[in-house]
């Protein structure tokens, strides 16, 4: 238990044992004065006078809504713009889960807990992105059939995708696709797969998290929900 409420900052482990004794801690709505007391984190709910405590995280998680124009690495021998030049912290490793283009603006998210890296940039994994596309042409149903059910790149079919046709203008289109690959301008040369050019390309949901209202280059610390969230998936 003091191991536990040290882990949320409130205090030292000693410190802690004070504040248990004293009959200022709840588990699960229950005063416990109890030392010994187990806690299992994301199981049980800890309150110190009233307030809920939960452990620090060591690592740091971040939303950015990239901005068109930069691109998803570290440095780039060309001397372009790169998505750090957006995060005005300094965190020390902290490196991008999956990419988006150059070209391509929207929801990124940036951490240094390697673990949730490796699971959700993997190529195989299930996560569903969502964009926001404008596309020239005409957006019939036969074409978006294709798309829903996959076309060639590479010579490998794509996934099965959601894809909705939001908006047909004479000359362009608005449509939201979800794809649950990674592959590189994934959404890009599907849309050229049916001879269709994307003139703008947002990514807007990750799952469930989404970019909401951030600030085109922006960018804020993710809630401790959306993190546990994220490593649900
Ligand atoms: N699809 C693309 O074409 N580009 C991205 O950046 C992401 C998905």
């Amino acid at each position: 238990m003091n191991k536990y409420i040290a882990s949320c900052g409130t205090a030292s482990r000693r410190g802690a044992d004070e504040i248990i004794s004293a009959g200022r801690v709840k588990v699960n709505g229950k005063v416990v004065t109890g030392l010994g007391t187990t806690i299992e984190t994301g199981n049980d709910t800890v309150t110190v006078d009233g307030v809920k405590i939960v452990p620090v995280s060591k690592f740091t998680y971040i939303m950015l809504y990239k901005p068109k124009g930069c691109i998803t690495s570290v440095r780039d021998d060309r001397g372009r713009k790169t998505v750090y030049d957006y995060i005005d912290v300094q965190v020390p490793h902290l490196v991008p889960v999956g990419r988006l283009d150059y070209d391509t603006e929207g929801l990124l998210i940036m951490t240094n807990d390697g673990d949730l890296v490796h699971r959700l940039a993997h190529p195989s994994g299930e996560v569903p992105k969502t964009y926001s596309v404008r596309a020239e042409g005409q957006f019939p149903e036969h074409i978006l059939a294709k798309l829903r059910k996959g076309v060639e790149i590479d010579g490998v079919l794509t996934r099965r995708s959601k894809v909705k046709l939001l908006e047909q203008g004479e000359k362009e289109a608005r449509l939201s696709v979800t794809i649950t690959e990674g592959r590189n301008r994934q959404v890009r040369r599907m849309f050229e797969a049916v001879e269709r050019n994307v003139v703008f390309l947002k990514r807007v949901a990750i799952g469930e998290l989404k970019l909401g209202g951030l600030a085109r280059g922006g960018w804020r610390y993710l809630h401790d929900d959306e993190v546990e969230y994220l490593k649900s998936l």
